[in-house]
């Protein structure tokens, strides 16, 4: 029976049947898709290794004159033999004689014949390298069709990893709404009086518990930004407000580590053209950021300003740093710089990678200017609206 190829739908890497690359389980075979496609590319990517192509050695280009000649039977082996110890010899200039001029010296070959003979080989040569060029067109034809085979399988297979971490990611958030219900009626004393131990507990909890929200949320973006699904829902858009309300989330963070934050915001901001939602998220990573690299006692500020047509968005910190050479690496998924900061700051690598990813499915780009010991200044621009 013919497959029916439904737009968006791949094949199941284990049984090859159509499947919606949002289901976790392919249908028909019940694999795990995730888990197939990454076997699945791995052994795509074995497979592209060149082991069976064809050498196409230089000795078949090389004229083998004298076993031609015995052959057509224009000379014996022994005569072969005679003469290719004469060219073996150095001649009067001291150089070796090449063996169609030794077999004309010892008149066992006439000129004509010698003509004739060096000819048909070089027709027999032209004609061999043209098969062997119609070989190797054939050979480039062959891999290229397997290598774009093999990328538009890659494609698919990618689609199902990132497809699963955004399906995981969704159903982690349905138990922990329930635990972050349950720990707000506890904390709020609804279940009853607590102790003061078990109040403390209940502080942990929430603030693990939070920690894992964000994580879930980060996995989730990051998925859609992985997979192309970037969709912006672009409204006319006052940063200025975006900004306050990053600030006030990241308030208690700020005053558990006594860090300073300030904004420098002007009353009625140009308007600028963003997915307020996701740009909200950014400005609050980028705080975040600033907190967690930034030691006790430091500031931490967000600037508004306007450059010709820009609104220009600058969050800088008194913090730890980053050495030049390694600003581009921190944009890199699950890549974080000095271990040590890093394990005791928390987090996994991903905000800065799905920060820029959404200024510039933007149109925008950022920046960075930092030293180490000298604190960060992330800078991004964004168009300002028309008015
Ligand atoms: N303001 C900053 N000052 C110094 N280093 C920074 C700053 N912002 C980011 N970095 C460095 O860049 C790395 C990557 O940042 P990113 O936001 O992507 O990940 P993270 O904050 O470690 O984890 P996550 O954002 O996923 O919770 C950080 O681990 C840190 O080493
Ligand atoms: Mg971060």
């Amino acid at each position: 029976m013919e497959e029916k190829v439904i737009a968006g739908q791949v094949t199941c890497p284990q049984c090859g049947q159509m499947v919606n690359p949002h289901e976790r389980l392919c249908p028909h075979c019940g694999v795990p898709l995730a888990q197939a496609a990454a076997i699945a590319e791995r052994m795509i990517q074995s497979n592209l290794t060149p082991d069976n192509v064809v050498p196409i050695a230089p000795e078949i280009l090389v004229p083998r004159l004298g076993e031609y000649l015995i052959e057509r039977g224009t000379i014996s082996d022994a005569d072969l033999q005679r003469a290719l110890a004469v060219s073996r010899l150095p001649g009067a200039n001291g150089q070796r004689r090449l063996l169609g001029q030794v077999l004309l010296d010892l008149e066992l070959v006439d000129r004509e014949t010698l003509d004739q003979v060096v000819t048909e080989q070089i027709l027999e040569l032209q004609s061999a390298l043209q098969q062997s060029n119609r070989h190797l067109e054939q050979r480039v034809r062959q891999r290229t069709s397997e290598l774009q085979n093999a990328l538009s399988k890659l494609s698919e297979l990618n689609q199902l990893k990132s497809n699963f971490i955004a399906n995981v990611s969704h159903e982690l958030r349905t138990p922990l709404t329930h635990i972050k219900g349950y720990l707000d009626l506890m904390a709020d004393h609804i279940l009853g009086e607590l102790t003061e131990d078990q109040s403390e507990a209940l502080k942990v909890m929430r603030r693990a518990e939070g920690r894992l929200e964000e994580l879930i949320d980060e996995l989730i973006h990051f998925s859609l930004a992985s997979s192309d699904e970037l969709f912006l829902q672009r409204g006319a858009c006052d940063v200025a407000v975006l900004v306050s309300e990053a600030l006030t989330k990241c308030a208690p963070k700020a005053r558990e580590r006594s860090i300073s934050l300030a904004s420098s915001l002007e009353a009625g901001s140009p308007l600028v053209m963003v997915d307020a939602e996701k740009i909200g998220w950014v400005l609050q990573e980028l705080v975040e950021n600033a907190i967690k690299f930034t030691p006790p006692g430091g500031r931490v500020e967000v600037r508004l300003g306007r450059e010709d047509d820009r609104l220009v968005i600058a969050v800088q910190d008194t913090g730890i740093g980053i050495a030049p050479e390694q600003i581009d690496e921190i944009f890199e998924p699950f890549h974080q710089l000095d271990g040590s900061i890093t394990r005791r700051a928390g987090g996994v690598g991903l905000g800065l990678t799905l920060v820029r990813k959404i200024i510039e499915s933007h149109g925008a780009t950022i920046e960075v200017q930092s030293q180490v010991g000298e604190g960060a200044r992330f800078v991004f621009w964004l168009p300002i609206l028309e008015s």
